[in-house]
């Protein structure tokens, strides 16, 4: 193992920065050299679009959000979008060719479950290749946590802080949304830390009447006020999502929506007036909390490890209280959802929180 490239891909997380860090420094300091490849897969379709990382590149990084090599959720080679009516093109065999054109000997490719799907497909096509889970929205199964998670959930509860002083003094509701695609982690953890009064996740389809019923139950007992928390991906019991773009082969659908309607609906059933709020990219923003510094210097340093003992096609895990390596065929094409009956729904639902079913 002499030289290995490194690139960020998908959305970004608070903590990408802290892993690409501990990737350069712990093969830095084993005497192998690190390639920096922007903006995902691009580093290696456009040799042009990637450069040395030392490190001196890498110093005063850790605490900075986003990530130094930038990344895309539109660049997954098998399926790549180019500027000619033809549609998207496969450029994979042009990656597996600048890989060895470039002299590496392996990649640790930092990405959620989209980017590790397109890493397995290389690691079998026999680019020998560490995967490094990366999301706020915590859905990758196999790993108890991955970072950038525990950080948008820290801005998610301060938001909801905020809204509750508001909320309080106008005798309002607000509702907040959001991000986690198709799992609700966000805004469970989030509605439990900023002490909601309702949670709509995916994984528990919402009644109107019911949320409703809540916040009336609420005024009953003399709270004038309520705060609701909406997963962007959270839907009615028989309805569908709220979508604001379509999917395409080359690109996953945007959700989005959801906290408006909840908001109208709510105030059209109770009569009490109600706001809503988007939080957004803000959760993915900023610098990333010490946790998932922690976690993401874990993920990176193991990372090296593993490489450095001659294994492949796995990803870094927290399977507490140890950093594990799993399979990359097995976390493929799958979702890590709330359980419904999982303890932190328990919690939730034993100190008083409403899903709205
Ligand atoms: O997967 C991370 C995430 O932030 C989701 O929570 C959200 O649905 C999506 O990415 C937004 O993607 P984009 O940045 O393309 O709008």
């Amino acid at each position: 193992m002499k030289r290995i490239g490194v690139l960020t891909g998908g959305g970004d997380a608070p903590g990408l920065n802290a892993v690409i860090r501990a990737v350069v420094k712990a093969a830095c300091i084993a005497g192998v050299e690190c390639i920096g490849l922007e903006d995902s897969f691009d580093g290696l379709i456009y040799p042009d679009r990637s450069r040395p990382l030392t490190l001196k590149n890498v110093t005063g990084i850790l605490r900075i959000g986003g990530t130094i090599l930038g990344t895309t959720n539109r660049g997954n080679p098998f399926v790549y979008p180019v500027n000619t009516s033809d549609g998207p093109v496969d450029y994979s065999d042009r990656v597996v060719e600048n890989f060895h054109k470039m002299g590496l000997d392996a990649l640790v490719v930092i990405g959620g479950d989209g980017t590790l799907a397109i890493a397995h497909e290389f690691h079998k096509r026999g680019v020998p290749i560490v995967g490094v889970p990366k999301t706020i929205d915590n859905d990758i199964v196999e790993t108890t946590m991955t970072f950038g998670f525990d950080t948008a959930v820290a801005f998610a509860s301060d938001a909801l802080d905020r809204l509750h002083t508001t909320a309080e003094s106008h005798h309002r509701v607000m509702v907040a949304e959001v991000m986690g695609r198709y799992a609700g982690w966000i805004a469970l953890y989030a509605g439990i830390a900023g002490g909601a009064d309702i949670v709509l996740i995916p994984e528990i389809p919402f009644s109107l009447d019911k949320v409703a019923a809540r916040v009336l139950e609420r005024e009953a007992f003399g709270a004038s006020f309520s705060i609701v928390v909406v997963a962007e991906g959270a839907y009615e019991v028989g309805g569908a999502r709220s979508i604001v773009t379509s999917g395409t082969p080359d690109r996953a659908e945007r959700l989005g929506g959801i906290a408006e309607y909840v908001s109208r609906e709510i105030e059209r059933l109770t009569g009490k007036e109600s706001r809503f709020v988007v939080l957004g990219h803000l959760q993915r923003g900023g610098a990333p909390l010490a946790y998932d510094r922690v976690l993401a210097t874990r993920f990176g340093s193991f990372a090296v490890e593993l490489l450095l003992r001659g294994e492949s096609g796995v990803m870094t895990a927290l399977q507490s209280p140890d950093i594990v390596a799993v399979p990359l065929e097995k976390i493929v094409g799958r979702t890590r959802n709330v359980p419904p009956a999982g303890d932190v729904v328990r919690t939730a639902r034993n100190i008083g929180i409403s899903f709205g079913d």
